[in-house]
């Protein structure tokens, strides 16, 4: 069954206790935390306390996706304040088997993001080392941007490398994606969906954002 992972990125943070109990009763599976640096993308957003903070307000599982230069850095206190997966991304590390035996060390979930323009045979000689890999969908930075249809090959192709090679590893995607568009991503082979603006911009509020997706997804 296809997972729904609210990003926060969009919500009211003036209330976003009461917005992630909203996405919690409607079925969300996981909260996606996206922490940027304003370095490795053109933006900033949340840190730690936050996680901190909202770890005492809900019991879905955090994966927090960091779109930050030298992640192996925060590791530890990301891990500490509440995280259950840590998501780094491709581009800036280049140690990589290093941060994912240290997310393990933990021990936490590690995952791994590849911008659309990196193509899925980066992963070719860790595939079996990971818990999770997120396909972006649109370029990191920003919420309430415009899906991008071509890394959709992508997610075909490493569907098919997952099953062969790591059938526990999730594929997830993040970016763009709202109830017209996440029937097509799930087909393409994708585990969890995560969505920041079509879930918390949602005119009838963050309820039913994820009811949308979910039905939209899980209808036969
Ligand atoms: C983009 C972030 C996404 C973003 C998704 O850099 O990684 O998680 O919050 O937001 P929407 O669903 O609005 O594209
Ligand atoms: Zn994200």
């Amino acid at each position: 069954m296809v997972k729904v992972a609210p990003s926060i990125l969009a919500a009211d943070f003036l209330k976003l206790g009461e917005e992630i109990k909203a996405v919690e009763q409607a079925g969300a599976d996981r909260l996606h935390i996206d922490v940027m640096d304003g370095r490795f993308v053109p933006n900033i957003t949340m840190g730690i306390p936050v996680v901190k903070s909202l770890r005492r307000g809900t019991r879905l599982p955090f994966e927090v996706h960091l779109m930050i230069e030298q992640p192996e850095n925060y590791l530890e206190a990301f891990s500490q304040a509440g995280a259950d997966l840590l998501i780094v991304q491709q581009e800036n590390s280049v140690h990589l088997d290093r941060t994912l035996q240290a997310i393990r060390d933990l021990p936490k979930k590690a995952g791994v993001a590849l911008n659309p323009a990196t193509p899925a045979g980066v992963l070719e000689e860790i595939i079996e080392k990971l818990d999770l890999i997120l396909v972006m969908t649109v370029n990191p930075g920003f919420g309430g941007q415009k899906f991008l249809e071509y890394p959709l090959k992508k997610i075909e192709s490493l569907r098919r490398t997952l099953d062969r090679r790591n059938p526990s590893c999730e594929l997830e995607v993040d970016g763009g994606i709202d109830p017209r568009n996440a029937r097509r991503v799930a087909k393409a082979g994708a585990d969890v969906l995560v969505a920041g603006t079509s879930v918390f911009a949602h005119a009838g509020g963050p309820e039913a954002g994820v009811r949308s997706l979910l039905q939209a997804v899980r209808e036969k």
